[in-house]
């Protein structure tokens, strides 16, 4: 088996005496697309932000390219350059152009001379659909543009690996299919290794090579999009994506169910523990799967990867 990019051994992580990753064991190989799903409060997010280094582990360690990232020598800056991630909320400096908050992040973290970081930011701004829009301020530009900066940003960096965390949940409805478009063009003509958080069934089932659930801290099932979204094996996935289903069908019952699911249509309800917060530093998502997919769309957008 390949050396994994991304590896997470028996992770946990506490904010005081909440244990929020109970142990979590995950390979992410090189060129794998892999989408994690599951209820608000799970863990989605603090397990990338511990990848990213964003949040530091209580026990266990992740290891980027075989190198033990919690070492005393590691450079922080370096690891993130090399596995970059894109936030809900866009994070670009709002008084910079487009252009200049990509060129900025190549001169500052990986001391980039100016002339070859305006060359990458024009080619990534190309990449993702942007070319025109070189000069315009975030202020000047829809949700789904911003996002789309923030993706090239990341990308103009040449990371391994991009992180995304729910990149379309902050997004009007009408602009989530242009970002999913991005990340998944993205994803069949670069090859990137990509780690996605979405509540976007849709975009999991199509753009994933494999599908990680979290529930209450672990990791409950994973596998290939087919299995996990026709015949999930683990109670608590069939109980997350029927609630999920239905929470699609009952905001619209003229939109078509999700493709291939094969669930019995009475789902138990059930309600899953709300996020709590314990510390005030960088406070999760208040957007739980209802809020986000109250806004959900099917993704529809060509071919799967492989
Ligand atoms: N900085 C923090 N301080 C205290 N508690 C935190 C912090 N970050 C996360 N938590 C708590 O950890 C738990 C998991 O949060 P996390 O944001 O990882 O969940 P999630 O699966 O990403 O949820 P969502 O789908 O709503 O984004 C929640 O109970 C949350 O309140
Ligand atoms: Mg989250």
């Amino acid at each position: 088996m390949a050396t994994p990019i991304i590896e997470c051994i028996d992770l946990h992580k506490s904010f005081a005496d909440h244990e929020v990753l109970k142990g979590i064991n995950l390979k992410i190989l090189t060129n794998e697309v892999v989408v994690i799903i599951g209820p608000s409060g799970s863990g989605k997010s603090t397990l990338l932000r511990c990848m990213n280094l964003l949040n530091e582990p209580t026990a266990g360690k992740v290891l980027f390219e075989g190198y033990d990232t919690s070492a005393k020598d590691i450079d922080i800056n370096a690891v993130r350059s090399r596995m970059n991630m894109v936030f809900q909320n866009f994070n670009l400096f709002m008084h910079l152009t487009a252009l200049e908050n990509i060129t900025l992040a190549l001169q500052k973290v990986k001391k980039v001379p100016k002339k070859e970081a305006i060359v990458l930011a024009t080619e990534a701004l190309n990449r993702v659909g942007l070319t025109d829009k070189e000069n315009a301020f975030p202020g000047q530009l829809s949700g789904g543009q911003q996002q789309r900066v923030a993706i090239a940003r990341c990308v103009a960096m040449q990371p391994d690996a991009i992180l995304f965390d729910e990149p379309t949940s902050a997004l009007d409805p009408e602009l989530i299919g242009e970002v999913l478009d991005v990340i998944k063009h993205l994803a069949e003509t670069t090859g990137m290794t990509m780690v996605v958080v979405t509540h976007e069934m849709g975009f999991a089932r199509e753009v994933a090579d494999r599908v990680v659930v979290m529930d209450d801290g672990l990791i409950i099932e994973e596998g290939p999009p087919n299995e996990i979204f026709v015949n999930p094996k683990n109670e608590r996935t069939r109980i997350f994506l029927r609630r999920v289903l239905k929470e699609i069908d009952d905001m619209d019952p003229l939109k078509p169910k999700y493709e291939g699911v094969t669930l019995e249509p009475e789902a138990p309800s059930v309600t899953f523990g709300e996020p709590q917060m314990m510390k005030d530093e960088n406070p999760p998502s208040d957007q739980g799967p209802s809020g986000t997919l109250g806004r959900w769309f099917g993704f529809r957008g060509g071919r799967k990867k492989k």
